[in-house]
């Protein structure tokens, strides 16, 4: 909106909420249609709100997904439909409405556990090991599909952790909601050691957009497929919660399960290798450390701000 696009929202509001949209652009900003866009019905729906307020649409911004990892643990079907159904029926009206330009929020969920193996976009065969992390994987294929038929420009963003408000989900969220709570004693699902890559928000936002001004650039003959993220050594969760207890509650107990795992399917340490994004020039401002001591300051104010 910043550069002058007009932005239309879709969101089924499952996950997020129409206040956390409206606490970044101003009241008046009413191009937000509510629509499940994993039905054909809901995103022709989205689409049609364009065409006839706008004209037309340039690009698609693709973001709406199951976020809730361990959800889909238990439910599968949750990453199908949120996850995968919603790239698929995006991908339909895509085609319908002539719209060649189609950015997608993937993950790093898509390579699965490979342990100190260096995370290059060009690592295969990808092996996810959450359902969450293989309907990333199947959208990402979906939009390959696509790219060859019908798209002109595509690129699949693979983040890391993302850090930062309005936070709806993540490890700094859940243990500020525990020390609510119960402020006397913090529990950690998995020991502590696991340990990964961390981004702010702000950071991966301008990644993206800095990502986006670039392509045509070069004609590709494939999606342009990019990590974005931090490529130093990460954040242990067992720093988390020690950042978190300091900031919220310092006479908590922290108490560590025994597993190296926090759930099924979480992978517990990677090394992002982001050395594509940074030959492109871009570079974080934050490390994953100052990434996360900056969320936890945020995430915790949002709390008090809620209790007030
Ligand atoms: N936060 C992270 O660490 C992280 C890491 C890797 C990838 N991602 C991806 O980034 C994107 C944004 O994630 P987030 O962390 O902001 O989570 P989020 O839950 O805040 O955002 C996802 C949004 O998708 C919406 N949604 C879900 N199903 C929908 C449907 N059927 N129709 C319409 N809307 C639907 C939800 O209501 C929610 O607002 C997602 O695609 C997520 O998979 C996030």
């Amino acid at each position: 909106m910043s550069r002058g696009h007009a932005v239309v929202i879709g969101d089924d509001f499952s996950l997020g909420s129409k206040e956390n949209i409206e606490r970044y652009i101003s009241s008046e900003f009413d191009d937000v249609v509510k629509a499940d866009l994993s039905t054909t019905v809901g995103v022709e729906r989205l689409f049609n709100f364009c065409v006839n307020k706008y004209g037309r649409i340039d690009e698609i911004w693709h973001l709406a997904a199951n976020s809730d990892i361990p959800a889909g643990v238990t439910n599968p079907k949750v990453d199908l439909e949120r996850t995968f159904h919603t790239t698929f029926s995006l991908l339909g009206a895509c085609n319908n409405f002539g719209v060649g330009v189609f950015n997608f929020a993937s993950s790093s969920a898509v390579y699965g556990d490979w342990g100190d193996v260096p995370l290059t976009e060009s690592l295969g065969p990808l092996t996810p090991i959450s359902n969450y992390g293989a309907m990333k994987l199947a959208s990402e294929a979906q939009i390959c599909a696509a790219f060859e038929s019908f798209l002109t420009d595509a690129t699949i963003f693979r983040f890391p952790n993302v850090v930062g408000t309005p936070a709806t989900h993540g490890v700094i969220f859940d243990f500020i909601r525990k020390l609510q709570k119960s402020p006397d004693r913090l529990d950690v699902l998995g020991n502590g050691t696991q340990q990964k890559s961390y981004l702010h928000v702000d950071d991966l936002v301008d990644a993206m957009i800095y990502v986006s001004n670039r392509s045509g650039e070069d004609s590709n003959t494939r999606p342009t497929i990019i990590n974005i993220g931090n490529n130093d050594c990460g954040v242990s969760v067992k720093t988390i919660a020690d950042l978190v207890r300091k900031r919220c509650a310092p006479d908590a107990k922290i108490n560590f399960g025994s597993s190296s795992h926090g759930w099924v399917g979480d992978v517990p340490r990677f090394s992002y290798d982001t050395s594509l994004l940074s030959s492109l020039g871009w570079r974080p401002s934050l490390s994953s450390v100052l990434s996360v001591e900056k969320a936890i300051d945020q995430i915790s104010d949002e709390f008090t701000k809620h209790l007030d």
